[in-house]
């Protein structure tokens, strides 16, 4: 079940997210378009991450995004792209107008049933979907760590964000999954501000967000890794899902 308040945390962010989020590698793209395609859309778009790296495998690039503050970045950094309103529960496109969809980070905040219809609908028949995720490495203890301040309930086992990507998608059959390993260097004033964009701490009263960011600080303060350190390397994994769509669709 969504929580509609957490949800609505992104609609007040735009440049912050932009400037703090990681991006994702070029090899996620290449596992949802190892071809290209005429036209896709990318659901969720937010400020365009995940949406740059489609501008070299598409002919047509859409973004379909709620918050007035995310699309208004994206329609600055990608001009080239159709930036629309709306939500994954009603894409402001006809039936069969994409050959792919994707979305970066944000399936987990959908109504599952209803965006798969709405998505099956704007696919042409077999089209594709992925869905993809950045992940702590679970190697990584100083990120780990910082990940429970953020998702106490998250363990190893149950990441309710690739958990809404279920093997059965309603319209939909799952081709592959693949996980990429990557890392960046980060400074540690970055990392805490990246953790401000996330909708944990953007929807906590101030006490509880300066108690959180005070609990990073102090992982940031004794791990091995990290103390007196200005910046760290940090490992991620970029998970995804591909799938196709089935049926006869809207
Ligand atoms: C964590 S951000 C990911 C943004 C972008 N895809 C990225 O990877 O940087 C989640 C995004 O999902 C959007 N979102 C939340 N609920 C949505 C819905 N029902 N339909 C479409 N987008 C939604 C939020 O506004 C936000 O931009």
């Amino acid at each position: 079940m969504v929580d509609q308040e957490l949800a609505k945390a992104f609609e007040g962010i735009g440049e912050e997210y932009d400037r703090y989020r990681p991006g994702f590698p070029d090899a996620a793209a290449d596992v949802i378009l190892p071809e290209g395609v005429d036209a896709v859309l990318d659901l969720g778009a937010g400020t365009g991450k995940f949406t740059a790296l489609l501008l070299d495998r598409a002919e047509r690039v859409t973004a379909v995004e709620p918050s007035a503050t995310m699309l208004e970045v994206l329609r600055v950094k990608l001009p080239t792209v159709e930036a629309l309103a709306g939500g994954a529960e009603s894409i402001p496109l006809p039936d069969g107008a994409v050959d792919a969809v994707t979305v970066a980070q944000a399936f987990h905040w959908f109504d599952r049933d209803a965006a798969c219809a709405e998505i099956r609908r704007v696919l042409v028949p077999g089209g594709v979907l992925g869905l993809l995720w950045n992940h702590s490495d679970p190697t990584c203890a100083w990120d780990r760590a910082c990940h429970r301040v953020a998702h106490p309930a998250v363990t190893e086992d149950a990441d309710s964000t690739t958990a809404s990507a279920a093997d059965e998608l309603p319209g939909f059959a799952f081709d592959h999954r693949t996980e990429t390993s990557w890392s960046e260097q980060i400074s540690r004033a970055d990392y805490i501000r990246r953790w401000l964009t996330v909708s944990s701490f953007l929807a906590a009263d101030e006490d509880t967000r300066t108690d959180m960011v005070a609990r990073l600080d102090s992982i940031l303060d004794t791990d091995p890794a990290t103390v007196g350190r200005d910046t760290f390397t940090l490992p991620m994994i970029t998970d995804v899902f591909v799938y196709r769509a089935v049926g006869s669709g809207g």
